[in-house]
């Protein structure tokens, strides 16, 4: 049989990993003959817009610069499936389009709504007793899937924001003046990257001073009260915020669109209250949205989290061929020091369209902290560099040439 992976959602630096760890994997058994690349993730498979991996990696260098390379080498999409009752006919289109091309395993790397076409495309075939399995492999900056201690990405992620918060304080602390920084930080509803940035601790540093995630109400007075104290012991305040903290007594700051699976496109809290702290608090004052560049900052990113990241591909394609289907591949942290975790899988109807929310007791009390067990969390997630491949004093990207982008027709 052949097999089919795709890449879905919003990018990271290590969902190219993932993809190099099915391709590897699967070279490795005799019931594998071709893996298919399915462009634009499941809308590839559609469109009968597929690829042959081995065409495109042909080489060790292709793999290096694959390994090195942020994003989705293969394009991604935001495509929500109908469910099979409304629409059978986008999925006999889909098993039609894997029958042409032998497809009897499709790996699906992705974030919580990419597990919903897993679940549904597991439930379609099982319905019409279809042999082909579908396996969910995990990738999210946003940590927020459920059953699995951490999402490959998170890990990079969070190295980067940490790396870019501490040069941050070195600048901002340079003058004598008072000031407040503002960092606004991804995660959509959840606060794990952000609280991520309290692993500057373990490098002795104070800030960030005040932690803000999504998990707790946020108060604007609350806010001002919190950096007037802060100012009393720090000169160059230091604030982190997720771009998924809703503020009261503000008229709406959001662009106020939607993606095809209704959340909001997040950004602007950072800008906002940097307005509030202006008016209300006269010192200098600085929002900085990191934006994209914390899921695709691949130079900083964790070696730990790469490896982490073409293991769990790897495990996907062992787990389908000894018959499973319909499930996420998982970590489970065994131990901390030594940090030692195991893969395994859960079922993804336990996963799809659900949110792992930062655990409640790692927020101090007063809602603008974090305490030593997310830092403890996030640290062994953070480890390691990779060698990095440079040219002309830049780093290498491998770009697909062939197929990509290609415009939606429906
Ligand atoms: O889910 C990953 C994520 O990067 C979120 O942190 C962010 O809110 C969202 O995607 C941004 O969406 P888009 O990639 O569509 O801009």
């Amino acid at each position: 049989m052949n097999i089919a992976i795709a890449q879905s959602g919003g990018p990271t630096c290590a969902i190219n990993a993932s993809l190099l760890g099915v391709f590897r994997h699967a070279a490795k058994y005799d019931e594998i003959e071709t893996a298919f690349g399915s462009v634009n993730g499941i809308e590839g498979l559609i469109y009968d817009n597929l690829v042959k991996l081995d065409d495109i990696i042909t080489d060790d260098n292709d793999v290096e610069l694959i390994r090195q390379t942020p994003s989705t080498v293969l394009g991604s999409c935001r495509y929500k499936l109908p469910s099979y009752k409304d629409d059978p006919a986008i999925y006999e289109t889909i098993v039609n389009n894997m029958r042409k091309h032998d497809i009897g395993a499709f790996f699906y790397i992705g974030g919580n709504d990419s597990m919903d076409t897993v679940m549904k495309l597991d439930d379609y075939f099982k319905a019409n007793n279809i042999d082909i399995k579908v396996m969910g492999i995990p990738k999210t900056i946003d940590n927020d899937l459920p059953l699995t201690d951490h999402t490959p990405g998170f890990g990079s992620a969070a190295k980067y924001v940490a790396t870019t918060m501490k040069e941050i304080i070195r600048d901002s602390s340079v003058y004598s003046v008072k000031s407040v920084t503002i960092v606004e930080i991804m995660g959509r509803d959840t606060g794990w990257l952000t609280a991520s940035s309290a692993v500057l601790r373990a490098d002795g540093e104070s800030a960030p001073h005040l932690i803000y995630l999504p998990e707790r109400k946020f108060s604007v007075k609350q806010f001002l009260d919190d950096i007037r104290e802060i100012q009393k012991q720090y000169h160059a305040v230091i604030v982190a915020v997720s771009e998924g903290v809703e503020l009261d007594e503000v008229e709406e700051f959001q662009s106020g669109n939607v993606d095809n699976f209704g959340h909001k496109y997040l950004a602007g809290v950072g800008k906002a209250l940097e307005k509030i702290v202006a008016k209300e608090i006269n010192c200098k004052v600085r929002s900085i949205e990191l934006n994209v560049m914390q899921r695709c900052a691949s130079h900083l990113s964790s070696k730990r989290d790469i490896s982490e990241a073409e293991r769990i591909g790897g495990a996907a394609v062992k787990a389908a061929l000894d018959g499973e289907s319909g499930k996420m591949m998982t970590f489970k942290r065994v131990a901390n020091r030594p940090y030692n975790v195991r893969v395994e899988s859960a079922d993804v109807r336990e996963i799809a369209n659900r949110v792992k929310y930062f655990p409640s007791e790692w927020i101090n009390e007063a809602g603008n902290d974090v305490t030593q067990d997310a830092i403890e969390y996030c640290l062994p997630l953070i480890q390691g560099e990779q060698n990095f491949r440079y040219q002309n004093g830049l780093p290498q990207h491998f770009v697909l040439k062939a197929a990509l982008p290609r415009e939606r027709k429906i």
